[in-house]
């Protein structure tokens, strides 16, 4: 099905569909030269399916994991497309997770002052999140998405038989974010998450109805002046968490943990058990004083106050202006 992001002249389609990489070519116009972006940790046939579909295919694979999204990898890919003499009418293609989709995002946006920017997320966390939306960056002196523009896809293919590859682990980090987007958005999605049998059997409508929250937010705030910060929702107490890990937990992991003191009891209750179906974590063991530099940093924080998301009734949200001391009273009542 194709879902579209209604951005006026920036909108696009999100073609949500099992194996829809195969017809790529019909799907993106890719009679042209194509910058295949991709890393070795994405199983190569994907990136394989989209040059044989392309005209005239120039690859870069990278190395997997965050310490790609860096400026000498930015400027890698800009000068493969100058040396093999793209035009601005040529395209980029990212085939991969975030790392992959924001740099070669980021790529497209800047050469020749943009060109034409595709993307296939190929893991759960990519496809309803950062593949939908614009964001594009790079990490800069140890500065995460410091560098970085609001720049959209011409098109973006959500393909469900890729997560087949993906391991565990990662696939439950994914469903973090979309228990978090319908904690907020959608308390029949929760319900769903809540009450499936069989999740890979699901996971295309859930994919789906993910999308479409985010697609919601994304054309009510496309550049992130208001609504589109409930996305943030568990991210202060989960980046203080990434911080203090260091690498050792995934994103969605941390997201799940920092999502558990924002809500009201009888929320946390109900998140906690879906949480724990999907093998994420729930226990916060982290000190006040491991995670209180990082709140107080946080990129959300406003003078003393850290913008934040809290839930007190599953599918709804308020914003609320906290001190790093309130947050962390919250932190301390879930122990
Ligand atoms: N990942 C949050 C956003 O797209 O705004």
């Amino acid at each position: 099905m194709d879902i579209k992001v209604d951005l006026k002249d920036k909108s696009y389609i999100v073609t949500v569909e099992r194996g829809a990489l195969k017809n790529a070519g019909e799907i993106f116009d890719l009679n042209r030269k194509v910058l295949v972006v991709s890393d070795d940790g994405v199983p190569s046939e994907y990136a394989y399916e989209i040059c044989s579909q392309s005209k005239t295919p120039v690859v870069a694979v990278l190395e997997q994991g965050e310490k790609s999204k860096n400026i000498e990898n930015f400027q890698k890919l800009l000068t493969l497309m100058l040396e093999n003499g793209f035009s601005r009418k040529d395209c980029v293609v990212a085939v991969g997770g975030g790392v992959v989709g924001d740099l070669a995002g980021f790529a497209a946006a800047c050469y020749m002052r943009g060109i034409d920017f595709y993307n296939v997320p190929t893991t759960l966390l990519s496809q309803v999140d950062s593949s939908i939306g614009g964001k594009t960056a790079i990490d800069f002196c140890g500065v995460k998405n410091v560098v970085g523009a609001f720049y959209q896809p011409k098109g973006v293919i959500v393909d469900s038989d890729v997560l087949c590859t993906l391991d565990g682990r990662q696939f439950a980090a994914g469903l973090a974010e979309i228990i978090k987007m319908a904690a907020t958005s959608d308390a029949r999605l929760f319900e769903l998450l809540e009450n499936s049998d069989d999740i890979k059997a699901d996971i295309d409508e859930i994919v789906r109805r993910a999308i479409e929250i985010k697609r919601d937010v994304v054309e009510q705030d496309p550049t992130e002046k208001g609504l589109r910060k409930v996305l943030n929702f568990g991210h202060t107490v989960g980046h203080a968490i990434e911080g203090v890990e260091n690498g050792r937990l995934l994103h969605g992991e941390c997201v799940a943990l920092g999502m558990l003191p924002m809500c009201d009891e009888s929320v946390r209750v109900r998140l906690e058990r879906v949480l724990e179906k999907y093998g994420l974590p729930t226990k916060i063991v982290w000190s006040e004083e491991e995670l209180k530099p990082y709140i107080k940093h946080d990129k959300k924080a406003a003078g003393e106050f850290v913008n934040v998301v809290r839930v007190k009734n599953i599918g709804s949200f308020e914003f609320s202006k906290e001190t790093a001391d309130e947050i962390l009273k919250s932190v301390e009542s879930v122990r």
